[in-house]
């Protein structure tokens, strides 16, 4: 979710590049965890991708990510009831995560490796 200038940093400041800089981020946040809400409590959402599913991989870091979801899928929970539906979600894949069954993150600092190749996109990750 961080473009390197830390989103928590730039919704503290007001200025219209800080905004706009935080509405971008939230809107590439592959968890669908930072949401954008206009003046009304409305949720915005950019994203009207179909139902698919990918793996994050960092290249830049040479580390692999969480699936990633996209599209609205619902998820069952063990118990049979479903969790919160969004149109983005990251499900760990690390084994590591403890709010699984989403990322949390822990794959980075435990360096996770998937063993696949990676084929880098402009973006430096690999869905
Ligand atoms: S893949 Fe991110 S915590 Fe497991």
């Amino acid at each position: 979710c961080d473009n390197g200038k830390r989103i928590w940093n730039q919704v503290e400041d007001s200025t219209q590049n800080s905004v706009d800089l935080s509405v971008e981020m939230a809107h590439h946040c592959p968890s669908g965890r930072l949401i954008v809400w206009d003046e009304n409590n409305q949720p915005i959402e950019n994203d009207s991708s179909s139902a698919s599913v990918g793996i994050i991989e960092d290249v830049a870091n040479d580390l692999s990510g969480p699936y990633a979801l996209w599209g609205g899928i619902p998820l069952k929970s063990a118990n049979g009831e479903y969790y919160e539906v969004r149109n983005r979600q990251t499900i760990c894949r690390c084994g590591q995560s403890s709010n699984k069954p989403f990322c949390d993150g822990t794959h980075a600092s435990m360096r996770f490796q998937d063993g696949l190749p990676k084929q880098p996109k402009s973006d430096g990750k690999v869905f």
